[in-house]
């Protein structure tokens, strides 16, 4: 390798971090040599060492837990590593932060002075019969309070840390500059559980002499419209916020300047602002607010409530940012507004440069993700609460304006007020965490680039906060939704600190008695909706959804090797498998009830979960065709739960059973593993036919079934042999749900039938990946006739990652890029040269450094490249070829008896 460094070095997976919560975080970097040994120096700001590990002989460099003297809350640490190889030694130095320590916070929380609008809140059953109120946003939404506080200073800091949260979502200034580059801060938290505090560095903020903190407060997530019903005040009714301001002042004393002396609020510029409905902006009543000298005189005092605080937490992993600008594509004029198309499905919002108006002179914003058969506006995404309308009030200046408390799911805007509008006048601003997006994958087939890409723009736009099912309708952490995606976001981006945060809030919600949500965050609101609401609206936990909380660790596991992942969560996964195992002991299907059984019989029973109500093989599609959605989303749950339940009982036994072993914990591995045998044995005792046949002829039963080691083994390839007849009798297409989708292509795979595997994912009428990408997606949609073959569009979400799981499938098998341990440790490599492809092309980021696969056919043979960084351990598998791969680049050359014919 050309120049040898030791780089990208990471504490807790982050570069740099300001303010890590671990109290012994993990150091991690990439030497470009065999590392055969390391040193790792933490020195603090007086240049006292606090922690040398020494001469260590490891080859290892990543997640290295700090292990020195206990490192001081809200401090600076410098830290160096030095990595050894028989060649010499490689030198980096890099730096972290700690976060402050939250169990002697005393700022109180501010609340300022409220309007008494009234928040509308309604049940799931008021939703369902939808019979919410219709009033005009102006009305059922209330004003963005700002709040001000002066800090007086006798002279500059030499070191200053912001640290805010709020119950809403906040934007802070100080001295009249912007705190930070996030965007609604603090995110969306299960905020019952925890309060995400954000440290900022605002040490360039304070010159010294008088100056303001000024923070603008919106309702966000916690007052505001969100889930499925739009419902308001989910987690409250009243926006606050609270901070402290911590300063090492020249002579080395710390002063800390806490909310609540003198804080006032009033009302400004933003006449509303909601995440869903969309924001109100009023130039005429903005002021220079955010200034120091600005005259506050009329400003209200606020409310100060001592000794109310929710659990705070250090905020982790990334925050929500502007992360990108696209450029309008085409601008056109119609009856009724302009139209902007963007090229591109995204959450974000507009950015507008709107010129000199009468002052008074509204300009509105609608979004949608698609326009209907016509070309004509069509809202694919529509009821009370979801109206994703932005207005900007003219004060009669030019301005540029983007709005500040809100996203939207969007491709298309329509802009009314400015007929003059241009294509320059006017952008997209995409919002979403804001992660390293480090994954590559392109091949000579477009199509299949294009697929791609509309993965890597679900997750984006999915990405946001927490891992939602779609930016534009629920916008909420749906388990099931995540944990089919999860191994392909790994590929695409580094998930690790965003995902660990979201399973910190999917534990913190689970139930006393073991039950994993649905979704998280969940809110006190959505504990109240079950108990008023039957079928769906009554599920707390579901089989596929609620086993999240043990496949989102371990996939994580084996793409990061992060063992603290699965310490976390173990307890967690423990809860969960009680509750099944009880629930399985407790009850028999309908069907069974009352029925007189056998001994034996009732002994499987008692060891099967089996009942309950749960979503299912989720939109399976043959189940959806020719009915109305209401009716048809039904209809696979009814036939599949039962099926499935058990099988996702006795994969999560299975991930427990490995999850103890790397724990260390022998005996409870052995006991989960004895566990999850006893279920597939029940299992294939109750459900599996001689001839290997399931109850439910459906491709996802047989896909999950192989896929999880169901069926005994001397059946499983008549099972293999009927998921391909089912295959072939829906003419060669997919028809599996949610929680079968990432089993079904390597489920034929595994089973020798690849053309088929192949020719599944190639297809180009729906259902099917290519149909969508013909049809002109962007993003991957959440059905597959979301826009059918007549071009008709239905009001479904066109942003769903869930059917994107696809994407794994694609590197791990066109490219052939597969840890094969833990981490990365070893990785297999084994492209798929017989693909009807010219050349793939794939990066995947490992703890290690990044792995590349490139193959390229050339007449009759096909030219592989592997780039392998040091520290992974790999072997190339070709058809006739294994061979072991070294460090750097490796070429090979094969033959190939690919005929192209797709
Ligand atoms: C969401 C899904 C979610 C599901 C539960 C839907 O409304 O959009 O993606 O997992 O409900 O079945």
């Amino acid at each position: 390798m050309s120049e040898q460094r030791c780089r990208d070095l990471r504490v807790e997976h982050e570069r740099r971090p300001l303010a890590v919560a671990s109290p012994e975080p993990r150091f991690s970097w990439v030497a470009d040599h065999a590392q055969t040994a390391y040193r790792i120096e933490v020195v603090d700001r007086a240049g006292i060492t606090v922690w040398d590990t020494g001469r260590v002989p490891d080859g290892a460099g990543a997640l290295i837990p700090y292990a020195g003297r206990p490192l001081r809350p809200l401090e600076d640490y410098t830290w160096r590593v030095t990595s050894w190889s028989a060649y010499g030694e490689l030198r980096e130095e890099s730096h972290f932060g700690t976060a402050p320590d939250l169990s002697r916070w005393e700022a109180p929380w501010i609340e300022p002075a409220q309007s008494p609008t009234e928040l509308e809140r309604w049940s799931l059953m008021d939703w369902i019969r939808g019979s919410g109120p219709t009033t005009d946003p102006s009305e059922r939404l209330r004003p963005v309070q700002l709040v001000r506080q002066r800090i007086a200073l006798t002279e500059a800091p030499v070191r200053a840390r912001l640290m805010v949260t709020a119950r809403g979502v906040y934007s802070a200034w100080l001295g009249g500059e912007r705190v930070g580059d996030e965007a609604l801060a603090p995110g969306f938290d299960s905020y019952r559980h925890r309060m995400s505090v954000q440290t900022y560095d605002v040490t360039e903020h304070l010159q010294g002499g008088p100056t303001v903190l000024a923070i603008a407060l919106a309702d966000g997530w916690w007052a505001g419209r969100i889930g499925l019903t739009g419902s308001s005040a989910q987690f409250g009714d009243r926006t606050a916020v609270t901070w402290e301001l911590h300063l090492t002042m020249p002579d080395g004393r710390t002063e800390i300047v806490r909310a609540g002396t003198g804080a006032i609020s009033a009302e400004g510029p933003w006449t509303y602002a909601d995440i869903f409905v969309g924001e109100r902006y009023d130039a005429r009543r903005a002021q220079q607010w955010t200034s120091t000298t600005f005259d506050d005189s009329g400003w209200a005092p606020v409310a100060v409530r001592e000794g109310e605080l929710s659990p705070l937490v250090a905020f982790s992993g990334e925050p929500v940012r502007r992360v990108m600008e696209l450029p309008a594509r085409s601008v056109t004029r119609t009856n009724d507004g302009v139209v902007v198309d963007f090229g591109q499905v995204i959450a974000g919002r507009v950015r507008l440069r709107i010129p000199a108006l009468a002052p008074g002179c509204e300009i509105t914003i609608e979004h949608t993700e698609t326009l209907d058969a016509q070309g004509d506006w069509f809202v694919n995404i529509s009821g009370i609460n979801k109206e994703q309308t932005d207005v900007y009030v003219s004060d009669g200046r030019a301005v540029e304006w983007e709005p500040e408390f809100t996203f939207h799911g969007f491709r298309y805007a329509r802009i009314r007020g400015l007929d003059a509008l241009i294509a320059d006048d006017v952008s997209a601003i995409v919002i979403s965490s804001d992660l390293e997006y480090t994954g590559r994958f392109e091949t000579s087939d477009p199509r299949l680039n294009r697929l791609h890409e509309n993965v890597v723009w679900s997750q984006r736009g999915n990405f946001l906060s927490i891992p939602t099912d779609c930016p534009q309708r629920e916008r909420a952490g749906w388990t099931g939704d995540m944990q089919v995606f999860v191994a392909a976001a790994t590929n695409i981006a580094r998930v690790t600190p965003f995902v660990t945060r979201w399973l910190e809030n999917l534990r913190a919600d689970q139930l006393p008695d073991g039950r994993v949500p649905i979704f998280s965050p969940r809110s006190a609101f959505d504990d109240e909706a079950i108990t008023t609401a039957s079928g769906f609206g009554s599920i707390v936990a579901a089989a596929g959804w609620s086993d999240a909380i043990a496949i989102v660790p371990w996939t994580l596991y084996e793409r990061t090797g992060d063992v603290r992942i699965l310490e976390d969560n173990y307890p967690a996964i423990q809860g969960w498998i009680a509750f099944q195992t009880a629930t399985a002991a407790a009850e028999v299907p309908p069907a069974l009830a009352g029925a007189e059984l056998s001994a034996e019989r009732r002994e499987r029973q008692r060891l099967l979960y089996n009942t309950g109500e749960h979503f299912g093989d989720w939109l399976t599609p043959s189940t959806m065709e020719g009915k109305p959605t209401h009716e048809a989303i039904g209809i696979a749950p009814a036939l599949t739960s039962e099926l499935a339940a058990p099988m996702f009982q006795a994969h999560t036994l299975t991930l427990a059973s490995r999850i103890a072993a790397v724990l260390g914990r022998a005996n409870e591995s052995q006991e989960y593993a004895s566990r999850a045998d006893e279920v597939r044995d029940a299992f294939a005792r109750e459900y599996v036919g001689a001839d290997a046949s399931l109850p439910v002829e459906l491709q996802g039963m047989y896909a999950l079934a192989l896929g999880l080691d169901m069926i005994p083994d001397h059946l499983r390839d008549a099972a293999a042999g009927r998921l391909v007849d089912l295959v072939h009798a829906r003419g060669d297409h997919l028809d599996t749900g949610f929680l079968s989708m990432p089993y079904l292509l390597d489920a034929l795979w595994d089973a020798g039938h690849r053309d088929l595997a192949r020719a599944v994912l190639w297809q180009d009428r729906a259902p099917s990946w290519l149909y969508e990408v013909d049809r002109g997606a962007t993003t991957i949609w959440e059905t597959w006739d979301a826009v059918a073959a007549d071009g008709s569009v239905r009001e479904m979400s066109l942003n769903h990652y869930a059917f994107g799981c696809v994407d794994d499938f694609l590197v791990r098998r066109f490219a052939g890029v597969a840890p094969a341990a833990a981490g990365w440790r070893r990785a297999r490599i084994a492209p798929d040269i017989e693909a009807p492809l010219d050349r793939v092309s794939a990066a995947v980021d490992t703890p290690f450094g990044e792995i590349t696969s490139t193959w390229q056919r050339r007449g009759e043979v096909v030219d592989v490249e592997v780039v392998l960084p040091f520290g992974v351990e790999a072997e190339l598998v070709l058809p006739d070829l294994t061979l072991t791969l070294h460090p750097g680049r490796n070429e090979v050359t094969a033959a190939s008896s690919v005929r192209l014919t797709v």
